[in-house]
């Protein structure tokens, strides 16, 4: 990588200036708008391209508050289709969980929303349309939620890198076939030009000895970001916003859509070279971020590893399950067509599910079913087994909770609000039902969401 590259990219940030930056969100009552903007997201010499953006930025703002403070923001929608907002990985009230038809009525053109709700546990969180998402994250509304720590960690510096991918024709604008059946059926809308920060190359000036936080959000539509760190040690410190007990060694990076990975590394690259955070890509490196050590003077390398964030008390103790565990099985997709599934209350075989664009069952169930898959009484602990009998990995999303893997020797693995559950593989979780509300379980591969991976349950008040 050459300095002309990199000063050429620097440029090129000034001239399209602050808008292609993520910056933080001043007033907490400002309106937050959805609507069309161009914005450059292909690289320098390239066109802009078209999107649907919050606040005209790709990604959204970054909304920054405190835990135990409150969001409290006027949506206003500017686009053409109906829309709503969902806080990922926030313990919310489910009325402000942004499902459309289940906690609330989708926002329609030229209409507005009070989105208020309280932000118990600190961590990286982020917010993304919840209506038609297969399209409209696709378009590019989605954005960071970083809730803070009365007492963060001790770093030089701290970096969101919220990472998409865009499916793009030449020159640059989006591809227009969402859903379509190839999409669907396979590994979804995978996109053909990967942004950090909605740049084409993010690039964060460091010293040597530096000691980085990074809040890492995959907000792609589909990609399973499988990463490397080049020039920088370090350790994962929280996932899906959820402090580990213990850091570990930042090693086996692998991101399904919407999780999230808190890093803290050290930069031991020498000056006037460059560190890294790279997407290994069919065996290749591709630089998501360079970390170039243009400056001296950064402090020794620490090379301990740093404490453990304090815990949320969203990681309460879990009993054992209060019943006998409850199956999700997945089926359908390429290679394991559905035989036959019910799909709007009857059963249809898989030609005709097929025709519609539906690939994809749950227990048997093409889209949302009317019955849950669970009622669960409030603070009763359950066990879900989610037993993938399809040829793709999936990464399943609870709406409200956070889980924990159960591991084969019966202790709970990380906490986490969406779980990639590999080909032929059962992952079991457990979670304690303490929101009341109806709650979405959901593939985060949006194809596959929209191809029929979707279901409810219910927890009483
Ligand atoms: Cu990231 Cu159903 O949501
Ligand atoms: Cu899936």
């Amino acid at each position: 990588m050459t300095a002309t590259r990199r000063e050429f990219l620097r440029a090129t940030g000034a001239a399209v200036g602050c808008a292609m930056l993520p910056r933080a969100v001043a007033a907490n009552e400002t309106p937050l708008r959805a609507g069309i903007h161009r914005v450059q997201l292909a690289p320098a010499g390239y066109p802009t391209t078209e999107v649907w953006a919050y606040d005209g930025l790709i990604p959204g703002p970054e909304i920054r508050l405190p835990q135990g403070s409150r969001v409290r923001r006027d949506f206003v929608n500017d686009l053409p289709q109906a829309t709503t907002i969902h806080w990922h990985g926030i313990r919310i009230e489910n009325a402000m969980d942004g499902v459309p038809g289940m906690t609330q009525a989708a926002v329609p053109p030229g209409g507005r929303f009070l989105y208020d709700f309280s932000t118990p546990d600190a961590g990286t969180y982020w917010y993304h349309t919840h209506n038609r998402t297969v399209e409209q994250m696709a378009r590019g509304l989605a954005g960071p939620l970083i809730v803070t720590e009365a007492e963060p960690p001790e770093v030089d510096a701290e970096h969101v890198v919220f990472l998409s991918d865009w499916r793009m024709t030449d020159p640059a604008d989006l591809t227009d076939d969402f859903a379509n059946f190839h999409d669907l059926s396979h590994a979804g809308r995978i996109g053909n030009h990967v942004t950090a920060n909605g740049l084409p190359e993010l690039t964060l000036p460091v010293a040597r000895g530096d000691r980085l936080r990074l809040r890492l959000v995959n907000a792609a539509p589909s990609r399973v970001f499988e990463l490397a760190l080049q020039g920088l040690d370090g350790w994962i410190v929280a996932l899906d916003g959820m402090p580990l007990a213990q850091p570990r060694p930042a090693a086996d990076l692998v991101m399904a859509p919407a999780q999230r990975v808190d890093l803290i590394v050290d930069v031991v690259a020498d000056q006037g070279e460059d560190a890294f955070l790279l997407e290994v890509f069919r065996g290749q490196g591709y630089a998501l971020a360079t970390f170039p050590v243009a400056r001296t003077g950064g402090q020794a390398r620490r090379g301990t590893p740093p404490a453990a964030l304090p815990p949320n008390p969203g990681q309460k103790t879990m009993r054992t399950p209060d019943r006998p565990p409850v199956d999700l099985v997945m089926d359908g997709g390429a290679m394991r067509g559905l035989r036959s599934a019910v799909w709007q209350g009857r059963q249809t075989d898989g030609r005709s599910l097929a025709q519609e664009g539906q690939f994809w069952a749950l227990n048997g169930i093409v889209g949302l079913p009317d019955d849950p898959l669970l009622v669960a009484e409030r603070g009763e602990t359950l066990r879900v087994p989610l037993i993938n009998r399809t040829a793709f990995p999936h990464g399943m999303h609870l709406h409200g909770h956070h889980f924990r893997e159960v591991l084969a020797d019966g202790t709970h693995g990380d906490w986490r609000d969406t779980i990639l559950v590999a080909p032929g593989e059962t992952t079991t979780i457990d979670f304690l039902a303490d929101n009341p509300g109806d709650w979405l379980v959901h593939c985060h591969m949006l194809s596959h969401h929209a191809a029929g991976m979707g279901t409810w349950i219910r927890v009483l008040a």
